[in-house]
């Protein structure tokens, strides 16, 4: 399933993002911003819990998140800049990392790097990167999560196409996917087009 966030505000970061002479510092702040207001959209149904509280006035009842049950895992290396935006808005958050690089040649996701925190099968788990292509990579990080039996797995992306979602719903038809648009195709080297080009190089200025 495939949620499209579409929020006039997340549109427009986004266009801004995409822009070709989007500085490396401009590109990194409308991520993190892009980030926050997708978390509130990508979490709208996680559980909260009553507390009772004072206010200056009277006692009444609230709700709060248990934010130590979410774990935010990170596909490095672009998934960071995602992770920073969600961690604004959900400082409790678990984190993972899951580090898989595209070989050029094949496109294959290479893991070089796994770590999560414990107790999964209490936790939801929000899978971050910022690009659904192939899906290889995406595929391949979700795979590996679900050895570790999380309560619930979600995928947020800012972009994806055809192609990737294609791939996540043939592998892992039971993770939604969460996405600010999905673009028109991959090019031959694997990239989404219309796009915003290697997001990773993008967020840190690599290129
Ligand atoms: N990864 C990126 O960073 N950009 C793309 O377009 C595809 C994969």
């Amino acid at each position: 399933m495939v949620h499209l966030i579409d929020h006039p505000l997340v549109q427009h970061k986004l266009t801004l993002m995409r822009r070709k002479d989007a500085s490396t510092r401009t590109f990194r702040q409308l991520l993190h911003e892009v980030s926050m207001l997708m978390a509130y959209e990508v979490l709208r149904d996680i559980p909260t819990q009553d507390v009772e509280i004072e206010t200056p006035l009277e006692h009444t009842t609230g709700r709060v998140i248990d934010g130590k049950k979410l774990v935010f895992v990170s596909v490095l290396r672009a998934g960071t800049g995602i992770l920073d935006g969600m961690l604004a808005v959900v400082p409790g958050a678990r984190v993972g990392h899951i580090g898989l690089y595209r070989d050029p040649k094949t496109l294959v996701a290479v893991e070089y790097y796994f770590k999560l925190p414990g107790d999964l099968d209490e936790r939801d788990v929000v899978v971050v990167d910022p690009m659904l292509a192939t899906g290889n990579s995406a595929v391949a990080a979700v795979e590996r999560l679900k050895e570790a039996r999380p309560k619930s797995i979600k995928f947020v992306c800012l972009l994806t196409c055809p192609e990737g979602i294609a791939a996540m719903e043939r592998a892992h038809p039971d993770v939604p996917i969460y996405t600010a648009a999905v673009d028109r195709q991959l090019d031959e080297h694997g990239y989404i087009v219309p796009g915003l080009g290697d997001a990773g190089d993008r967020i840190f200025g690599t290129k």
